[in-house]
C-alpha cells in the first residue's frame, strides 16, 4: 500500500517560521517522523512539498494509479485553492487533511478549508502527530475498501 504525503507552501520553513505556532521541529524532522510512522504501519510513502499551487495540483493528479491514498497539508492554499479541491475530487482517492496548528482557533480567513471538502478525515492542531494519525486512518480506509464485501 502506498500513501502519498503532499505538503504546501512554507512548510519547508518549519523550525524557522513562527515556532510559537508551528513548533521547533524542522521540515527534515517532520519527514523523518513521517517515514518512521509509515514504516511502523507497513505502508510505502512518498513525501512531496511545493510552494506552487499548480505543482500541488499536478502531484495530486499523478497520484492516480500510483498511490492508494493521499495525506495533504495544503498550508495556506487550504483556504484559497479551489484548484486543489477539484484535483482531489478528480482523482477521488481517500484523502486526509492535516494541519499542524489549530486553524479553528486562528484568524477568520483560516476558517474555510476548500481542500478539506474533499477529505474524509481531518487532523487539526495535533502537530507532527496529525500525520501519523492521518496515515493510520488512510491505511484503514484502503484496507476496508479492499476487504469489504461487494
Ligand atoms: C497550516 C495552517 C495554514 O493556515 C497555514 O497557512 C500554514 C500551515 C498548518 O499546518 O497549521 O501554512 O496548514
Amino acid at each position: 500500500m502506498t500513501i502519498w504525503i503532499i505538503n504546501g507552501p512554507n512548510l519547508n520553513m518549519l523550525g524557522i517560521r513562527e515556532p510559537g505556532i508551528y513548533g521547533k521541529g524542522t521540515y527534515e524532522d517532520l519527514c523523518r517522523y513521517i517515514r518512521d510512522e509509515a514504516e511502523k504501519l507497513g505502508v510505502e510513502t512518498e513525501i512531496f512539498q511545493s510552494n506552487h499551487e499548480g505543482e500541488i495540483v499536478t502531484k495530486i493528479q499523478e497520484a492516480l494509479g500510483r498511490a492508494d491514498a493521499i495525506v495533504i497539508n495544503p498550508a495556506a492554499y487550504t483556504h484559497t485553492s479551489i484548484a486543489i479541491l477539484d484535483a482531489l475530487k478528480a482523482v477521488n482517492l481517500p484523502a486526509a487533511e492535516v494541519h499542524l496548528s489549530d486553524v479553528t482557533k486562528r484568524e477568520s480567513f483560516r476558517q474555510i478549508s476548500y481542500a478539506g471538502m474533499a477529505c474524509r478525515e481531518h487532523f487539526i492542531g495535533l502537530g507532527f502527530e496529525g500525520y501519523a494519525r492521518a496515515l493510520k486512518a488512510m491505511k484503514n480506509a484502503v484496507e476496508n475498501a479492499l476487504f469489504s464485501p461487494k
